[in-house]
């Protein structure tokens, strides 16, 4: 299922960027603070969130949309982050890399904001169709 494997993905990223915080710190160069902060928080956090709400939420993970958005959301929170370290360690010649990653993190938020949508509409739906039938008995 596509929710665990994000969690997996989330947490295995989380420890890589808390280790690269920890290097920064021992060798006081904040140079990548930003690649940090990105895969942090969208490769790490974001992505454990809404791995988590297909977790809670199986007939919503288990969709062909919520596929497509996960794998979306797994590489574009890591290339994206890898595109920031590489244009401000490297050379600025790496911004395509950051500019795709940053568009497939996007792209997935688009799709998650569809898949949110989807399913509440479902949700209040199939509520309001109870609601109706109780009060018609
Ligand atoms: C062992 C854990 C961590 C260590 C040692 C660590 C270390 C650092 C260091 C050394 C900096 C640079 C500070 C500076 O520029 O003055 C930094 C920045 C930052 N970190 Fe972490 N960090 C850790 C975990 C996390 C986590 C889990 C998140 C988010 C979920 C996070 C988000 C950020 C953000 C948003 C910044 C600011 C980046 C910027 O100003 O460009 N960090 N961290």
């Amino acid at each position: 299922m596509i929710g665990s494997l994000m969690m997996c993905v989330s947490v295995v990223v989380l420890l890589a960027g808390m280790l690269a915080g920890i290097v920064m710190g021992i060798q006081q160069n904040f140079l990548l603070g930003p690649a940090h902060a990105h895969l942090n928080l969208v490769g790490g956090v974001l992505l454990f969130l809404v791995g988590l709400y297909y977790r809670l939420f199986p007939a919503v993970g288990g969709t062909a949309l919520a596929r497509v958005q996960g794998w979306l959301h797994m590489v574009g929170g890591i290339l994206f982050p890898a595109g920031i370290a590489l244009v401000l360690g490297v050379s600025h010649a790496w911004e395509p890399v950051a500019i795709v990653g940053a568009l497939i993190a996007m792209v997935a938020m688009v799709l998650f904001a569809g898949v949110v949508f989807r399913a509440e509409r479902k949700r209040v739906a199939a509520v309001t169709g109870q609601i109706a039938r109780v009060t018609a008995t």
